[in-house]
């Protein structure tokens, strides 16, 4: 794999998928590779399935790697599992996936990583203001960027409505959990995002997820004040994100890195010259 690639990883609660991805234009470079999640979606079972697909890109070591995951990811750990064993929560994702793949990886939330690479690549690319991303899937992850500043860990497919957590109803999996036609759910949808449109003000709603293939059965029929699109990666945004921000992480960290041994040898420098002051 050239410099311009890294490779992206999107754990969802159905599949486990990755692809390697330019960095220049945010193109898969191979097909896309899936797994179903084990289930039990324990931290051992779905580390061992991370693993597997990315050994399948067989990537060298200097390869980016992001790992997208379904629920908050603070600083490596795991914070919430709504769709996955209650059993990652307290682990360290980081460390689990690179003792499973052997190779260091970057993570952050799925939501967050589609988000991002919707803003690179995608819908809401250069766009400025406030822009809320939703993925519709086995729950609802929420991403809003703000003037091209992602906000991470924003959990809002769990707010309360109708006394209701929103994503039981709204999520795409609610389709097959109560077996709601179209116009059903399209009335779940509708009081999601009236209320997301409520409490947020954003300037552009992008719908992600892989519902959002269908996005002409219910897009159009939703009645709010901002633009409402799908994703332009459609369901790839998760696995493209987590791939450039995986990028720009390890980019910082170089930096950081160089910025360290440099200032160490100004320090350096300075101390033998009061060393040679003093003799
Ligand atoms: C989780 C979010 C996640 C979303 C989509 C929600 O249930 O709490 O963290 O982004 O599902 O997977």
């Amino acid at each position: 794999m050239s410099n311009d690639i890294a490779l992206g990883v999107d754990i969802g609660g159905t599949g486990i998928k990755a692809a390697p991805v330019s960095l220049k234009t945010g193109a898969f470079i191979e097909d896309r590779y899936r797994i179903p999640t084990p289930q039990p979606s324990t931290p051992d079972a779905i580390a061992r399935t991370v693993a597997k697909v990315i050994a399948k890109f067989n990537p060298s070591t200097q390869v980016p790697i992001g790992v997208a995951f379904p629920g908050v990811v603070q600083h490596g750990i795991v914070k919430t599992a709504a769709n996955v064993d209650d059993q990652w929560i307290g682990t360290d994702l980081r460390a689990i996936i690179r003792d499973y793949a052997g190779h260091d990886v970057h993570v952050l939330n799925d939501a967050d990583a589609a988000g991002y690479g919707e803003y690179k690549f995608g819908a809401a690319h250069g766009q400025g203001g406030s822009i809320l991303l939703t993925t519709l899937g086995t729950g609802i992850g929420t991403a809003m960027i703000v003037d091209g500043t992602l906000v991470p860990n924003l959990e809002l497919g769990h707010i309360m409505i109708d006394g209701h957590d929103a994503e039981d109803r709204a999520a795409e999996s609610a389709r097959d959990r109560y077996g709601y036609d179209w116009d059903q759910w399209i009335d779940e949808l509708q009081k999601y995002y009236s209320e997301m449109e409520r409490l947020l003000w954003p300037d552009l709603i992008i719908v992600g997820g892989g519902i959002s293939k269908s996005h002409h059965m219910f897009l159009p029929k939703l009645r709010l004040r901002a633009p409402i699109v799908p994703a332009e990666l459609l369901n790839g945004a998760g696995i493209v994100g987590a791939a450039a921000a995986a990028a720009a992480a390890v980019k910082r960290e170089r930096d950081q890195a160089k910025a360290a041994v440099k200032s160490a040898r100004a320090a350096q420098k300075r101390a033998a010259k009061a060393a040679a002051k003093e003799s």
